[in-house]
């Protein structure tokens, strides 16, 4: 048994590794500040977690946070291109300042290891498919760059004090918990939910924007095995995390028509600023550095993502 600090543990994506650690019998301690998590992805497992009300710009408190924790999950962000493109700097203060003081926190608490929440937006808008790790980076919106600053964090701490990192390009993760109240929502769980609602939705573009979906399941595993495997295979490092598959908007609404019942038809506007056209990963060094498997496919996903919100008695947001 280990014992697990999860920052941004009551968001959707924290909350989701605190159940997978729960069950596996290890020792959890969360942190939120709130301005994003929500105590209610916590409710059934708040008990058995250390949960802790504690910003990441906060360093002291951070520091007693990281004391006697073996691994530090960083999930804290403000996860949102749109919202980065209209504040700069409070994206980069949550996601690059918040990102330096756990890895100050944990280097100081002799944490073994620290993996990262990263971003596949950091390939930004390059014409190559799919995205492997060895291509240049070419962020586009702030957030983009404040992502890929802070796994330039990780590696240098690594290189200059040894600590371990393991940095994990999420693409497009969702699932339950995923909330779809905001307009920044995540367009899976944002579309879900209209949809269920009989509302009509939104897409940006002309629909052939397409995106490597990925299940929530697949991200919780990749997050484990970066625990797990060898420093020697992984310590440094950067990896996709995805389904190697890709999933256009129009698809999204075809599938989503006939796992909630909508009948209606979808509006098309402008595309957003700051908005890439394409992603897709390769997840080959995932696969063998980290023995990562795609554990969920889109459509098994988007099944049990849909069941999940139609069982909310009271929807999320609503
Ligand atoms: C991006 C990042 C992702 C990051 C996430 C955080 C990429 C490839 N991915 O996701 O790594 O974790 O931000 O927010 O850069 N859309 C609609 N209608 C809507 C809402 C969205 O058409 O109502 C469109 C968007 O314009 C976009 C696509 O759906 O083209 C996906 O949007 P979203 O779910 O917000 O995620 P990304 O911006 O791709």
């Amino acid at each position: 048994m280990a014992k697990y600090l999860v920052t941004g543990a009551a968001g959707f994506i924290g909350s989701s590794l605190v159940r997978a650690l729960l069950d596996r019998g290890d020792e959890v301690r969360g942190i939120d500040n709130f301005a994003t998590g929500r105590r209610e992805n916590l409710t059934e497992v708040l008990s058995r977690i250390d949960f802790r009300q504690i910003d990441i710009l906060d360093l002291d408190s951070l520091r007693e946070a990281c004391e006697g924790v073996d691994y530090v999950l960083h999930q804290a962000a403000i996860p949102s291109v749109p919202k980065s493109v209209l504040d700069p700097i409070g994206s980069n203060r949550a996601n690059v300042d918040g990102t330096v003081n756990v890895l100050v926190a944990a280097r100081d608490a002799k944490v073994k290891r620290v993996v990262y929440a990263a971003s596949s937006s950091a390939y930004g808008d390059t014409p190559t498919l799919p995205k492997y790790e060895a291509m240049t980076p070419n962020p586009i919106s702030p957030y983009a760059v404040a992502k890929l600053a802070s796994e330039l964090y990780m590696t240098s701490f690594y290189r200059c004090y040894g600590l371990e990192t393991v940095c994990l390009r999420y693409f497009n993760i969702f699932g339950p918990r995923q909330d779809p109240s905001s307009q920044y929502s995540g367009v899976l769980a944002k579309f879900s939910m209209q949809m269920l609602r009989g509302e009509q939705p939104t897409i940006f573009g002309d629909g052939q924007t397409s995106r490597d979906f990925t299940y929530i399941d697949n991200a919780v595993s990749a997050n484990l095995l970066a625990c797990s495997a060898p420093a020697s295979e992984c310590a440094g490092r950067v990896f996709n995390c995805a389904t190697g598959r890709r999933i256009t908007l129009n698809e999204v609404f075809e599938a989503l028509k006939q796992l909630t019942g909508y009948t209606g038809s979808v509006k098309y506007a402008p595309e957003r600023r700051g908005d890439i056209k394409h992603s897709l990963a390769d997840i080959s060094q995932a696969e063998k550095h980290l023995r990562y498997k795609v554990l969920v496919n889109f459509e098994d996903g988007l099944r049990r993502t849909v069941e999940w919100y139609t069982t909310q008695r009271q929807p999320v947001g609503a």
